[in-house]
């Protein structure tokens, strides 16, 4: 089966569908296709954290009804080590600026209504994925569904599809740089039944490593523990979970976390990483296809919906111009604020965690910087501005 499109996009993660939307929304036409099911991507737990940039650009484009309605808007977080806790105040620091918790995978329920009630193509469950023709003006996507072979033919490929890319390993050898660090430690991310047990996020240094409270609704709480990147969930009895959590997250006035059934232990690995340039003829890498930020700054999702922001807007210059200029420069544009991520989510993670091979000296220079970013007004507005997120450039 042949298709033909403007714009040929692998991957519905967040980046994919809200390319799809944003140049629909422009006139422009594209099909998504994806490994996975429908079902399968709207229930994955990932990523619960948007910053206001992406809150607002969901809202003016028309797909933040229900954000809005059930998400929750958090003005700070608080950093506890030392057994106390310090509010970072995000409106008061960033003129008026906070975040959203509102999970991932509501966002892409919402995006995929969004692009399927305005008629779009999304191909689900397809196999066999190959890209071609990069050098050409006539890119191709190839792939199985339903086992037909069917090929998209399009004037440019977004390779929206995730860590485990095969868009990426598209481009030819010598042309990719990439640039990695690996963390020698891991989080265990909980979900349980119980209320909140705070408010905002809680991030934790203790002496026996970092602790995440973060949430997900009234009834559905997300916490996560420092561990060895090799451990596995099955050493952990839902009894040693709390007591962690209760011995990290203490606090000299008796804090503890709010317990309830554990339903879901996960161990994720944490890296940094950026492949330099994200483009190759007309292949445009998007989101972690080309990046990768360990989670601390919570940072993923938003940097994904930054770069989709950037090649919406070069597509729409050369459908309307025909002129390249905003495509060629696609990756520049974008590798700026991604390196600035990048810098956050890797100092948030080096100031909150402990490293398997630290001295006393480290961790009593972590904990000074802790005191300094939770005392210096100025030092509270690098973590804050940060974590809403930095400007579109
Ligand atoms: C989450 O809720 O999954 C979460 C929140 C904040 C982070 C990372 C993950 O920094």
């Amino acid at each position: 089966m042949k298709l033909k499109t403007q714009v040929g996009i692998v991957g519905a993660g967040p980046a994919g569908l809200m390319l799809s939307h944003l140049l629909h929304l422009q006139g422009i036409e594209s099909i998504i296709i994806e490994t996975r099911s429908r079902n399968d991507i709207e229930s994955t737990i990932r990523a619960g954290i948007l910053e206001q940039g992406t809150v607002d650009l969901l809202r003016e484009t028309g797909v933040g009804q229900r954000m809005e309605r059930e998400g929750f808007r958090h003005h700070g977080i608080e950093l506890r080590f030392d057994g106390a806790g310090h509010r970072i105040d995000f409106p008061s620091l960033t003129g008026g600026k906070s975040v959203t918790v509102y999970a991932q995978h509501e966002v892409i329920k919402d995006l995929v209504k969004a692009r399927l009630d305005a008629g779009a193509q999304i191909l689900f469950e397809v196999k066999g994925v190959g890209i071609s023709g990069l050098d050409s003006a006539v890119p191709k996507i190839r792939f199985r569904k339903d086992d037909t072979d069917c090929e998209i033919a399009c004037d440019a490929i977004a390779g929206c599809d995730g860590t485990q890319s095969i868009c990426r390993p598209s481009i030819p050898a010598g042309v990719l740089t990439a640039y990695e660090r690996v963390y020698p430690f891991g989080w265990f991310g909980i979900l349980c039944e119980a209320p909140p047990s705070s408010a905002e996020l809680v991030y934790a240094l203790h002496d026996r490593g970092f602790a995440l409270v973060s949430t997900r609704s009234p009834d559905i709480q997300r916490m996560y523990l420092q561990v060895d990147p090799s451990d596995r969930t099955e050493n952990w009895s839902d009894d040693r979970i709390w007591a962690e959590f209760r011995r990290r997250l203490a606090t000299r006035d008796g804090w503890a976390p709010k317990e309830g059934r554990i339903f879901s232990k996960v161990i994720i690995g944490m890296r940094s990483l950026v492949v330099e340039p994200m483009q190759y003829g007309r292949l445009f890498l998007v989101g972690d296809a080309a990046h990768v930020v360990p989670p601390t700054g919570a940072k993923g999702l938003n940097l994904a919906v930054a770069d989709v922001r950037v090649l919406a807007r070069a597509l729409l210059e050369f459908y309307r111009s025909g002129r390249g200029d905003l495509l060629d420069r696609y990756s520049e544009s974008v590798l700026r604020r991604i390196w600035r991520t990048q810098r956050f989510s890797w100092w948030m993670t080096s100031m909150l965690h402990r490293f398997p091979d630290s001295d006393a000296f480290q961790y009593r220079v972590q904990l000074a910087e802790l005191v300094y970013v939770t005392s210096s007004r100025a030092a509270s507005t690098t973590l804050a501005e940060n974590y809403v997120g930095l400007p579109m450039e």
